[in-house]
């Protein structure tokens, strides 16, 4: 049990049967003897098969747009941590339809920091003493970098699409209840998650899916966009630490690394296509897989690039990324490789064929 939480612990996880969620539910349920509670409307990105059947996993199904049932969940739940990740989280639906993002990531948050007030307060001093909310948030509040720098704690907030601006809308509301009710909050902003279990429509799933299949493989704009990379694993014990040491009403800034520790930042080019070579290596086809890669419309209001600076976090709580890039790519695109009758169930249960989502009338078309 390497978790060293208090005994007869309850956390109370949202989000937890989307793709880090249930890494994070995973966790706590092998590396502790915490009750897990996961909070979860189950839409079309959850899947509870990676968590499986489990005496200490609860699912409370309840959408956190709904206050009272949000508050129901929350008195049953009985937590003395909780980790908020439910969210509406993939920029291109955003564009397609932000009323839900609305819905579900700024009324949600605040439905469930009202009902976790009303919690916090009624708790024992003891139990008063020890709760935290934390929440997970996103590098993308911090809007889009030029070819230098790095976002760090204190970088001012400048979302540029509606679901970063849902989120950092969530992120205020949050340190709003720390300063003006003193819930004692935690927050976290990460950088571009991968590995297994990730619904198949970010960026490195739909690439392998696409390339197995044979079919083009959309590069939006001139696909040099660049993200920073970090293995879901590695966010996970990012989250862990800071949700058990981390310092109350404090932010932590957290991002990947590549080989030898050097940055884990990418071009969108660059990720399809080593993508692309390993797949070369480990399926090899008649003609190579780069050959499927076309130049698409490019995402309207595209983050030219995120790169994060987790010197905070590294230096107050000892964390550091135990992946490279290099090694958690070519892991993940063997998953999905063993995993392909997930994908097809989990995109078949989701009604969503692959197509090309977030496109406005203003999008210009840039390539071949
Ligand atoms: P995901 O889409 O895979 O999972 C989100 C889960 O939240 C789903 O199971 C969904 O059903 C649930 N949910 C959404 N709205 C809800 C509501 N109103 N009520 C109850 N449940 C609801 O997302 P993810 O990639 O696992 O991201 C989890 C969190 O981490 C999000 O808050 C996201 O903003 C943040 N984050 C994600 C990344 C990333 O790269 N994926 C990076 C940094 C931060
Ligand atoms: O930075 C953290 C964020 O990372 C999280 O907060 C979001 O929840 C998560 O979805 C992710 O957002 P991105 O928009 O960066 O991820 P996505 O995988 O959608 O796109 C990554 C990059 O790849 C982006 O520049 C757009 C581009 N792209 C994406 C898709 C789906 C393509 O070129 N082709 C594609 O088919």
């Amino acid at each position: 049990m390497p978790l060293s939480l208090p005994t007869e612990f309850r956390v109370l996880v949202t989000g937890g049967a989307g793709f880090i969620g249930s890494a994070v539910v995973r966790r706590l349920l092998h590396e502790s003897d915490a009750e897990v509670f996961n909070l979860d409307k189950i839409g079309y990105a959850s899947d509870l098969a990676s968590i499986g059947d489990h005496p200490r996993h609860h699912l409370l199904k309840v959408d956190l747009a709904s206050a009272e049932e949000t508050d129901a969940a929350v008195r049953q739940a009985d937590p003395d941590l909780v980790m908020h990740l439910a969210a509406e989280s993939h920029v291109d639906r955003s564009i397609d339809g932000p009323g839900l993002f609305i819905e579900s990531n700024i009324l949600g948050t605040f439905n469930l920091l009202q009902s976790v007030r009303r919690h916090f307060e009624q708790l024992s001093e003891n139990r008063r003493d020890r709760f935290r909310f934390h929440h997970i948030s996103t590098d993308e509040v911090f809007g889009s970098l030029g070819s230098q720098g790095r976002f760090s704690e204190a970088t001012a907030y400048d979302p540029r699409s509606p679901y970063s601006a849902s989120k950092a809308a969530s992120d205020h509301l949050v340190n709003a209840w720390h300063h003006t009710f003193g819930l004692p909050v935690v927050l976290t902003n990460c950088s571009n998650n991968y590995g297994p279990w990730q619904f198949p429509e970010k960026l490195i799933p739909v690439v392998i899916l696409k390339a197995l299949a044979g079919e083009s493989i959309p590069l939006y704009g001139d696909g040099l966009n660049v993200r920073d990379w970090l293995y879901v694993e590695d966010h996970v014990d990012a989250l862990l630490l800071a949700a058990t040491s981390g310092q109350i009403g404090d932010h932590y800034c957290v991002g990947g690394a590549g080989d030898h520790g050097s940055p884990s930042e990418r071009s969108n080019r660059d990720v399809v296509e080593t993508i692309c070579s390993i797949l070369d290596r480990i399926k090899p086809q008649d003609v190579p897989y780069a050959s499927l890669i076309k130049r698409v419309s490019d995402r309207p209001g595209h983050d030219r690039r995120y790169a994060i600076d987790s010197s905070k976090i590294s230096r107050e709580l000892g964390w550091k990324p135990k992946h490279s890039f290099e090694e958690g790519l070519k892991a993940t695109v063997e998953w999905y490789l063993h995993n392909l009758d997930w994908c097809r169930k989990v995109l078949e249960k989701a009604g969503y064929e692959g197509q090309r989502i977030g496109i406005t009338d203003q999008s210009s078309v840039s390539g071949s």
